[in-house]
């Protein structure tokens, strides 16, 4: 994992350790995760959602909410259940993209899929119960912000989730496998919806919760799908130079649908400098967040200096 040098944290320190930003974030949201779903009867849909939601993650999304807020002058209590829901949504989103009628596959997370443990019909049902108490989580969990202001961050999730982002974006996904020729905007519209859509959500529901103005919240949504499309770009490059045991999932995959992908339109190294290009455009929608916006702009910078 990478340091960003030379930057002063929000504290005022010479230096800031993402590294140890994100463990101690991501310990945060695990343990706020193990408490969100108890088990009881019927225990075995509980289980199965509890089994893929907490499988330990890179927790990125209600990273990035959380730090929003924080950045934006709210705390990490009024956004740690929306943090929860994105990766409640996120995980319901893989469990179902796993599924033989999607990508059949194996291996997620480094343990086998959902549907491979509980079998098919319970791990439908352990997406569909986690989208359903992602929004229940966020709306009975929620304190000390404006009821307004909920009603627009589960706005956001449910277009972020719905056919204008995640699932368009899958249909498209599905769409172009054993087409290796689909053209760059058809690729974009699909990364744009089934990756960006769901990080904008995070970034710009943690400015809603603490109270951002218009102007803001689009800066925001500029940096999160910034850091999206450069997100997707370096996965698709780990795909082709990753291992399963570095990614915790099968590699190699999307040559194997004969997928476009952002290295197969470009080449390694272009793929390597746009994603380098976003993350500098993204961190420049920063700028007037001042000091504060240190760990987003450190979050965009390890997006592409990722590993798995
Ligand atoms: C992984 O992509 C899959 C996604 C990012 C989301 C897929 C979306 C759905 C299945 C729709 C879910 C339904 C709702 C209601 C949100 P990938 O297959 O390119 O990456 P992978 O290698 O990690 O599988
Ligand atoms: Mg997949």
């Amino acid at each position: 994992m990478v340091a960003t040098n030379n930057l002063k944290t929000p504290q005022g320190q010479a230096s800031f350790e993402i590294s140890a930003y994100l463990q101690a974030r991501q310990r945060l949201c695990d343990v706020a995760l193990e408490g969100a779903i108890p088990i009881v009867y019927p225990e075995k849909i509980y289980e199965a959602m509890r089994y893929s939601l907490l499988a330990g993650g890179k927790r990125l999304r209600p990273i990035l909410c959380l730090a929003t807020c924080e950045m934006a002058g709210g705390t990490i209590e009024m956004a740690m259940p929306t943090a929860c829901a994105l990766e409640m949504i996120h995980t319901m989103s893989l469990i179902h993209d796993d599924l033989p009628a999607m990508d059949n596959d194996d291996y997620r997370r480094g343990q086998l899929t959902n549907h491979k443990v509980y079998g098919e019909n319970i791990a439908i049902l352990a997406g569909d119960g986690l989208l359903a108490h992602a929004f229940e989580f966020v709306a009975t969990n929620t304190q000390n912000v404006p009821a307004e202001r909920l009603v627009q961050v589960i706005a956001q999730l449910a277009k972020a989730v719905g056919a204008a982002g995640l699932v368009g974006g899958q249909v498209l996904d599905l769409d172009s496998e054993g087409k290796p020729d689909i053209s760059l905007e058809t690729l974009n519209f699909i990364h744009i919806h089934k990756t960006a859509a769901l990080l904008e959500a995070s970034v710009v529901s943690g400015g809603i919760l603490a109270g951002v103005k218009d102007s803001d919240r689009q800066r925001l949504s500029r940096y999160a799908q910034n850091i999206g499309l450069a997100f997707q770009i370096i996965d698709d490059i780990l795909d082709i130079t990753a291992t399963q045991e570095e990614l915790g999932k099968t590699a190699g995959k999307d040559q194997k649908a004969q997928k476009a992908t952002y290295p197969s339109l470009w080449g390694l190294e272009e793929s390597r400098r746009q994603a380098q290009q976003l993350v500098e455009a993204a961190v420049a929608e920063l700028t007037p967040f001042g000091e504060g916006s240190i760990p987003l702009a450190a979050i965009a910078n390890f997006i592409i200096s990722r590993t798995h």
